[in-house]
């Protein structure tokens, strides 16, 4: 069941639930052995191209990456500028894995509109960057 708050998930053809799935999957192939908080996401882009990513942590700690951000890396090594929906999946089953500050930034960079999909207890949550990141910084808008 997905519980979409204001938002209709616009592509039948790709579950949200399905796009959850994908990032539960990819948080598998984490590597976090600092943190053991393996997180995991699944990029969808507007011709339905799916781009997976996951955290990767360094012994440097601050060199660290987001799975988020490794996603958005990933889609634009295959040329691709136009991601419409990410799903998030990390730490406990059925709990909310919400972007972090800088990862919601780096989401709003290409679409502050793209819907965010979340792991909770009974339904899948559905918000948007906008939602979790109000008034985000955009110098294109300050060129
Ligand atoms: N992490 C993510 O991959 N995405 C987030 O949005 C928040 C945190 C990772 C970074 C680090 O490897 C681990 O989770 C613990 O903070």
């Amino acid at each position: 069941m997905t519980e979409t708050r204001k938002y209709t998930w616009p592509w039948p053809d790709i579950p949200a639930e399905t796009l959850l799935q994908k990032a539960r999957n990819a948080a598998e192939r984490a590597y976090a052995p600092y943190s053991n908080f393996k997180v995991g996401a699944a990029l969808l882009t507007a011709d339905g191209s799916i781009v997976l990513g996951c955290n990767v942590e360094n012994s440097s700690f601050s060199l660290s990456i987001c799975a988020e951000r490794n996603a958005v890396a990933c889609m634009a090594a295959i040329a691709r500028r136009d991601p419409v929906a990410i799903a998030v999946a990390g730490g406990r089953s059925g709990a909310p894995c919400p972007p972090c500050g800088a990862c919601r930034q780096v989401l709003a960079e290409f679409n502050p509109d793209m819907l965010v999909v979340l792991e909770s207890p009974n339904k899948v949550i559905v918000m948007s960057v906008n939602d979790l990141l109000p008034l985000s910084f955009s110098l294109k808008e300050r060129m």
